[in-house]
């Protein structure tokens, strides 16, 4: 496959999730593409076009972005780009298998898929994975603590889901990030409400 093409996949993306505001931005994207192929490297057997492409093209058909069924972006874009149809089911077989919805949890059955659900994992997690989690809270009108309780509830249970070795190295240490901040936000907001109690306490008008 042409090199080409990856660079144009990163173009097409870039045009086609642009700036959303949600965290599902080209940036999101690259980085996830970056990560995957880091993991890649280590991993024996895995397609890294394969790997790229899927990466890149991994939220082009998001339900929560887009309303297309059969990964008809995805699909549409490959087969501009002339990749055979063979490879163009692998492609949307592991972006389907990275889905949280589309898999419902399952683990992805081929490398190129663990290897690049573990990179959309590493993007949830430390600094940059709470800058998308208030980011995508913030855009769907919740407040602060639903993004705290997310944490909890999804992102801190992400460690112990890795497939691969390098991706659980990568994800220790960003996880260990995020615990800091949600123990120092624990820190501050618990002092806040101390301190109101104690005011609430003194004050013999109440
Ligand atoms: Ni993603």
């Amino acid at each position: 496959m042409d090199r080409d093409v990856i660079e144009k996949a990163a173009e097409y993306v870039a045009a086609l999730l642009g700036d959303d505001a949600g965290g599902h931005d080209a940036d999101h994207a690259l980085r996830v593409c970056r990560n995957a192929l880091l993991i890649a490297k280590n991993e024996k057997e895995c397609n890294r076009e394969i790997v790229a492409l899927a990466a890149l093209l991994h939220d082009a058909d998001d339900h929560k972005l887009f309303r297309t069924e059969n990964n008809a972006n995805a699909r549409e874009f490959l087969a501009l780009q002339r990749v055979d149809p063979e490879t163009v089911d692998r492609i949307c077989e592991v972006i389907n298998s990275v889905s949280f919805s589309k898999n419902r949890g399952r683990v992805p059955v081929s490398a190129e898929g663990k290897v690049v659900q573990d990179a959309d994992r590493l993007d949830a997690l430390g600094a940059v994975g709470i800058a998308r989690t208030f980011a995508y809270g913030g855009l769907h009108g919740r407040p602060l603590r639903d993004s705290i309780r997310h944490f909890h509830e999804k992102l801190l249970l992400l460690k112990d889901m890795m497939n691969t070795e390098t991706g659980k190295q990568l994800a220790e240490e960003r996880d260990s990030f995020l615990r800091a901040f949600l123990d120092r936000y624990d820190r501050e907001t618990r002092e806040r409400d101390e301190r109101l109690d104690r005011k609430e306490g003194q004050d013999p008008a109440r």
